[in-house]
């Protein structure tokens, strides 16, 4: 997804100018925690890589300052 996001998928283009890296890993988390909601199921299983569901970033982006 993040991938999608970053570089465009078909005719979807690229949101990198509009979003950060910061950003875009926000939106996929949103939609994974969305998306596990909508399962009904924990919230853990399907967001491990999501360990703040606060929206924040996960801790070890370092790029945060880019871009
Ligand atoms: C930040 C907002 C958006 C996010 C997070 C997002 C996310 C994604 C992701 C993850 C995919 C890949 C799905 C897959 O692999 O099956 C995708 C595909 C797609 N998105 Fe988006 N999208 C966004 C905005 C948009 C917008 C605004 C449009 C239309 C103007 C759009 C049109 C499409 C289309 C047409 C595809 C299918 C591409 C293909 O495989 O042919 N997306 N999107």
């Amino acid at each position: 997804m993040f991938y999608s996001v970053t570089y465009g998928k078909n005719l979807m283009g690229s949101y990198a100018s509009q979003l950060n890296r910061t950003q875009r890993w926000m939106v996929i988390h949103y939609i994974k925690a969305e998306q596990a909601k909508a399962k009904g199921g924990t919230t853990a299983s399907t967001t491990d890589s999501t360990k703040t569901s606060s929206g924040t970033p996960a801790a070890n982006d370092s790029t945060k300052a880019a871009k």
